[in-house]
């Protein structure tokens, strides 16, 4: 049972400081894995810059897409939009030897395991609307209204799809049938950027944002899927909750000037087993 399986989130190596402190991020053993569960940056090569360093370090890197690695940002030489930019991503991550949600699902056996760990792209289709709304159209209104829009409306394209409801439909119904496939008999350790549940983005400053979080259509997964541990980013709210006897790990690094309201030293691997966390 040697090795830990560490977890982080929203290294966002965009911002020099967050940078050093990918540099910095060691494994304690040879045989220790690394989660890293989206929004690693926006430029492509920025992104390939982390995980490369990373998987030089750790026997493992498995890594799920947020909607920064999605965005086709403006200074990005890379021009690709929506699913080419995510095949363009795995393929990159292929070469460097990084796991990815389409590649196999591999099986921890260190401390915790045995378990499988599963790096899901989902996506998020407006369904955690702004309270007070019922259709997508009232709740979008309102977080323009609120002045709270997130980015992703004018840089993550959802080609070839109509629109982004559409491409997480699509995840959705194939993760589906992915994870319907896996051995019963093996807890999971499920992998995603926005989170499955909608209850962790109650502790959101602007309820209006919960639309860019996550989808309806998982809610339950974590006792249907047998999680052990469900990890997330994306809220920028690093802290554990459990529901329905599940734990859920966000664990985000976040911009500078979140991590420096905690702390002038920020530790950004999160165990995702440790003596005394059950599930
Ligand atoms: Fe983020
Ligand atoms: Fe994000």
């Amino acid at each position: 049972m040697a090795g830990t399986l560490f977890a982080v989130s929203d290294l966002h190596v965009a911002h020099p400081e967050n940078r050093r402190i990918v540099e910095g991020i060691r494994p304690e053993s040879d045989e220790d894995w690394l989660i890293v569960a989206g929004d690693v940056g926006e430029i492509f090569e920025d992104v390939e810059w982390a995980l490369r360093q990373l998987r030089t370090r750790f026997r493992q890197v498995i890594w799920a897409p947020g909607n920064h690695e999605l965005w086709t940002h403006p200074q990005d030489p890379v021009t690709l939009r929506g699913d080419l930019r995510y095949r363009a991503l795995v393929q990159m991550c292929r070469d460097i030897g990084v796991l990815t949600p389409e590649d196999e699902y591999a099986q921890w056996d260190g401390f915790g395991g045995p378990v499988t760990v599963a790096p899901l792209f989902l996506l998020y289709d407006y369904t955690f609307r702004a309270p007070g709304t019922t259709t997508k159209e009232e709740s979008l209104k309102k977080a323009y209204e609120a002045g709270v829009v997130c980015a992703d409306e004018m840089l993550l394209h959802p080609d070839p799809y109509p629109d982004r409801e559409s491409w997480c439909a699509d995840r959705v119904a194939e993760t589906e049938r992915r994870l319907n496939a896996v051995d019963p008999a093996v807890p999971t350790v499920l992998v995603t950027h926005w989170p499955l549940d909608r209850r962790p983005t109650e502790p959101l400053w602007f309820p209006e944002f919960a639309q860019w979080c996550g989808t309806e259509r998982t809610a339950g997964w974590h006792t249907r899927f047998r999680a052990a541990v469900a990890v997330y980013g994306h809220l920028h709210i690093p802290r554990m909750t459990t529901y329905e006897g599940v734990r859920f790990e966000e664990v985000s690094l976040g911009y500078p000037r979140e991590w420096k309201r905690r702390t002038a030293d920020p530790q950004p691997l999160r165990r995702v087993f440790a003596p005394g966390k059950t599930g």
